[in-house]
C-alpha cells in the first residue's frame, strides 16, 4: 500500500491536475502491481483504488486546529481496522476518521471528546465508477 499526499503524488507526477487524471494516473499505477493506493486530499477527503474497487472517502468540515500528522493518523487507523475487520472501505472509513479527529486538537492525538464511531457516520463514500 502507499499513502502520498496529493502535493507529494503531484511533486512525482506533474501531469496530475485534477481528480479526473488523478485516477487514471493511479490506475497506471495499480496496473503496474501495486495492491492499495490512496491518495489524501486534506480537508477533501482521499481516494483510494485497488484492484477491486475505487472510491473518494468525503470528509465533514469540522473546527480545525493542527491538521499536522492527519495522515500518520490515517495510516494508524487504517492499519488498525484493517487488522481487526479486514474490509478497505471500512478501514479508510476508520483512517478517515481519526485523520479529521486529529486535526481537530492542537496535539498530534485524537482528542478524547471526540466520538470517533461518529464521525465515523459522517465519512460519505464516493464510489468511482
Ligand atoms: N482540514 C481537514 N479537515 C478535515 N479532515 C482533514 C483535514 N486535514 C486532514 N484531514 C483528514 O486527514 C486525512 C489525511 O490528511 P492529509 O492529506 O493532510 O495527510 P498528510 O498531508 O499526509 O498529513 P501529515 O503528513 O501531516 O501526517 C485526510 O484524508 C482527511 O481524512
Ligand atoms: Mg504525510
Amino acid at each position: 500500500m502507499i499513502k502520498p499526499n496529493i502535493h507529494e503524488f503531484k511533486q512525482v507526477y506533474p501531469e496530475v491536475t485534477n481528480e479526473s487524471t488523478l485516477f487514471k494516473k493511479i490506475m497506471t499505477l495499480i496496473h503496474s502491481g501495486i495492491s492499495n493506493a490512496v491518495v489524501t486530499l486534506g480537508e477533501k477527503g482521499c481516494l483510494f483504488v485497488n484492484r477491486e474497487s475505487a472510491f473518494y472517502a468525503r470528509v465533514p468540515q469540522v473546527d480545525i486546529l493542527n491538521p499536522i500528522a492527519s495522515g500518520d493518523t490515517f495510516v494508524g487507523g487504517f492499519i488498525a481496522n484493517y487488522a481487526e475487520i479486514g474490509n478497505c472501505e471500512t478501514a479508510v472509513r476508520f483512517a478517515s476518521a481519526c485523520g479529521v479527529a486529529n486535526a481537530m486538537s492542537l496535539l498530534p492525538e485524537i482528542p478524547k471528546g471526540v466520538d470517533i464511531n461518529r464521525l465515523m457516520e459522517s465519512i460519505l463514500v464516493e464510489i468511482v465508477e
